[in-house]
């Protein structure tokens, strides 16, 4: 690891790990890193190239030589593949139903963990691309386990089943009534479960700090995170250059 601080975060799906994490990112002025989308982009090149999702070593072949780029700016984190911009791409239903069965290859996650190993190494050290050493805020299921278990700081967001489906269901369908939250069931719990399968997010392993934000506001559970990052790296974080003099 180099000089900058690296923020491990891992949480099930409607914690609000993504948003929460950029928000810490782009506060604390760190490259942002979404491994999910790195899953995501995975599946919508293999289901571009006709691959058939259960074919383990056809797919883990395909990933291996998938060029990816990913956006580490919090404000704007895209993606792109063989130069095309699949941000909004990877985020489809299509997308969401299928990932699970890509991101359960083992295959598929030794190449991913991988790449996500040197973004991590790159933007913590002199060969940084966006965050000029400062570090890096990277989120996903397995970071603060596999990914990054040296980070400064691992933090295990959750929040009750309950909270998890309202806001899901709130993003995707923009209600919150019981027919949306029925819909939304198999986006949350099922994908959960089949996730759950290949790494631990459910339980904070050892020197893992949880947060539960099932009764805080998206505000309140940033500045959670930004305590745990303060308290377990030792020191106060300087703002952002952006927010200099703001
Ligand atoms: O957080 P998300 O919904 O964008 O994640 C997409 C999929 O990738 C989801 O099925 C969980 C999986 N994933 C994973 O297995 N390991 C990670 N580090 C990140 C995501």
């Amino acid at each position: 690891m180099g000089v900058g601080i690296v923020v491990a975060i891992d949480g099930p799906s409607g914690s609000g790990k993504s948003s929460v994490s950029r928000a810490v990112a782009h506060e604390l002025g760190l490259a942002y890193l979404d491994t999910g989308a790195m899953y995501r982009a995975a599946t919508v090149w293999c289901l571009q190239r006709g691959e058939d999702l259960t074919d383990q070593h056809a797919v883990a072949h395909a990933v291996r030589v998938m060029p990816l780029v990913m956006g580490l700016d919090p404000a704007e984190p895209g993606v792109e593949v063989e130069g095309r911009d699949v941000t909004d791409a990877i985020r489809t239903t299509e997308v969401t139903a299928a990932v699970s069965a890509v991101a359960t290859n083992l295959e598929v996650r030794a190449e991913l963990r991988r790449r996500q190993r040197a973004v991590v190494e790159a933007e913590s050290g002199p060969g940084a691309t966006f965050s000029g050493g400062r570090g890096v805020v990277a989120e996903g299921r397995d970071i603060t386990t596999v990914v990054a278990p040296d980070a400064d700081a691992r933090i295990l967001l959750t929040a009750s089943e309950e909270a998890r489906l309202r806001r899901r269901s709130l993003e995707v369908h923009g209600a919150a009534d019981e027919k949306a939250v029925e819909a939304t069931k198999d986006q949350v719990l099922r994908r959960d479960r089949d996730d759950a399968t290949v790494s631990q997010f459910l339980v904070a392993a050892d020197g893992v700090v949880t947060v539960d934000s099932s009764d805080l506001d998206f505000d309140q559970t940033v500045q959670a995170v930004l305590g745990v990052v303060t308290q377990m790296t030792g020191r106060e974080q300087a703002p952002a250059p952006s927010t200099l003099g703001e």
